[in-house]
Parts: C-alpha cells; structure tokens; sequence
C-alpha cells in the first residue's frame, strides 16, 4: 500500500461538517490547495477556516481555499465544475464525496417528491459526480490518488425510520464498491466510509444513536485510511462494522424490535 501525499483536496459537499473535519485531518500532511464544491461556496469556505483554526493540534502551514458553486443535482455542471478545478489547481489527489440530506423524518409520510429529492441527492447526484472524478483521477498521470465516499451504516440495513435515506446510501455504497473494482487497475484506491451517528449539522435536534460520535473523530479515522493509501471499508466507530454485519443477518421480527422507531 503505497502513502498518499494530499497536496490537494477536493470535497464534493464542501459545506458538510464531516468534510471540514476530514480536510483538518489531513491539512498537516502537505496540503496545499483545498477545493470546496458547494451550493454555498463563501460560507462553505468560512466554516472550514474556523474548523482548521480550532483543530488540535493545529495544522501547519495554511492551505489555500477555493470556493466553487457545485450543486449534485445538476449533473450536468460535473464536468464543467473539473474542468475549472483543473484549470485552478490541478489534478486532486483526494476526493472526498460529502453529499448527504437526512431530512428529520426519511420513514413512511415522505411525499413522492421527497423521496425522488433524498435519492438524487444522495445517490443519484454522487454517483454522477463520482463516476466523471474518477475518470479524470485514473487518467492523469501520477498518483497514488484516494477518492473518499461518505456512506453509513444505515445503508447497510436500513430501518422503518430511516428507510429512504438507509436506501439512497447503500446505492451509493454499492456504486463506490463497484467502481473500486473498475479501479483496481490503475493508481485510484477507494475509500468507502460508514459513520454512525455523527453529531453535525445534519443531525440536529435528533437524540443521538448508541455509539455516537462527532466529525473529527471521522475525520481522524479518514485521514489516517487515506494517508496509508487504505482502499475498502471503514465504519467509524470500527466496533460498527463487526456489529453491523450481525445486525443485517438478524431475523426480521428482531431487527424489529431492537431497531424500534429510530
Ligand atoms: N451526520 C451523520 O450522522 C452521518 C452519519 C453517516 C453518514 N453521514 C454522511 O456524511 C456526509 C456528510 O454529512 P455531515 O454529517 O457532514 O452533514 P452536513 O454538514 O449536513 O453535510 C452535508 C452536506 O451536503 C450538502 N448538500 C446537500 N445537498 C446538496 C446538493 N444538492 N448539492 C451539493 N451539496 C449538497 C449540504 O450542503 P448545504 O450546506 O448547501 O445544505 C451539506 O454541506 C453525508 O453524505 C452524510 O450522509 C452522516
């Protein structure tokens, strides 16, 4: 496994807590331009600034910031969003895909459009993004290159709560896996990272799950993956991935019962 050196980052979702702490991870390690596609490209920018500012230990040395207007569910505006990414600083070298919409309520009384939104916006629009990055990734030349996709664990059952929202991530679970195999050939490794409940803004007002934990937690367990040039699976806290592979070969009345309404 060879290291990765993250000279420049690009994060797909640049407004997500998860991202900010993840790009905090790495910011120490010769990260030098971080790009941040987001709908709100200028708050986007200021959140990651304070949250590279707060970060302990503090990063050395601060990476320039760029701010671009990306929104996942034009799929259209992929290619045009790399192409000023090439133009501006160059071939990534990570890519963090930090998209995500819960919604407080992703169970049953979800109207049509809602559901047709939860599903574009957590694998549709990903999946498009992440299929035109990675092309750019395996045909440039050098590398080791690591595209990092934020899934869950409630993709990998979901539950009566959660069910649109668990399904929309396991399609991307599943596309990022696949596409890992597409990769194997060339200097591209993918990460695929299943956090449980993590509290940031996307979770909100909610109680927090067993097992809870915060983003720079994440990011800590992401930076370390991608600095070893780690490619697979990592659930964060680890104890979820053990835990969860029992969890989804529970009978369904058990599942039930132990999942409740949560
Ligand atoms: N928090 C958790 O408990 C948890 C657990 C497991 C996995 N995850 C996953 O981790 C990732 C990051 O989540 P987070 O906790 O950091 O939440 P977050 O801070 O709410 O980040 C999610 C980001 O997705 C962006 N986004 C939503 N729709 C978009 C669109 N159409 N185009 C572009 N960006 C869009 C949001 O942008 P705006 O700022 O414009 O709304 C927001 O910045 C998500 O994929 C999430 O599913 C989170």
């Amino acid at each position: 496994m060879a290291s990765i050196t993250p000279r420049t980052v690009l994060v797909l979702g640049g407004g997500s807590d998860i991202g900010a702490a993840c790009v905090a991870a790495l910011a120490g390690h010769g990260v030098r331009h971080v790009v941040l596609a987001a709908r709100s490209p200028h708050d986007a920018v200021t959140a990651l600034r304070s949250a590279l500012s707060a970060a302990d230990p503090a990063p050395a040395g601060a990476p320039e910031i760029l701010g671009l207007a990306w929104d996942a569910l034009d799929v259209d505006g992929a290619e045009s969003l790399l192409d000023e990414i090439h133009e501006a600083v160059g071939v990534p070298d990570v890519v963090i895909v930090a998209v995500g919409l819960l919604g407080h309520h992703a169970g049953l009384g979800l109207t049509p459009a809602q559901v047709d939104k939860m599903v574009r916006t957590n694998f549709a629009g990903p999946a498009a993004a992440l299929a035109a990055v990675a092309e750019r990734l395996a045909d440039s030349p050098g590398g080791p290159r690591s595209l990092v996709v934020l899934s869950s664990v409630a993709g990998v059952r979901p539950r009566r709560s959660n069910f649109a929202y668990g399904s929309s991530k396991a399609g991307l679970d599943a596309f990022a896996l696949g596409l890992s195999d597409a990769l194997a050939d060339t200097s591209v490794r993918v990460l695929v990272v299943r956090p449980g409940f993590v509290r940031s803004s996307m979770t909100v007002g909610l109680d927090p799950a067993p097992f809870a934990t915060n983003p720079e937690t994440v990011g800590r367990h992401v930076g370390r993956a991608v600095l070893s040039g780690r490619s697979g699976v990592i659930s964060v806290p680890p104890i979820l991935g053990p835990l969860f592979s029992i969890l989804r070969s529970l009978p369904v009345p058990l599942w039930r019962r132990i999942a409740g309404n949560r």
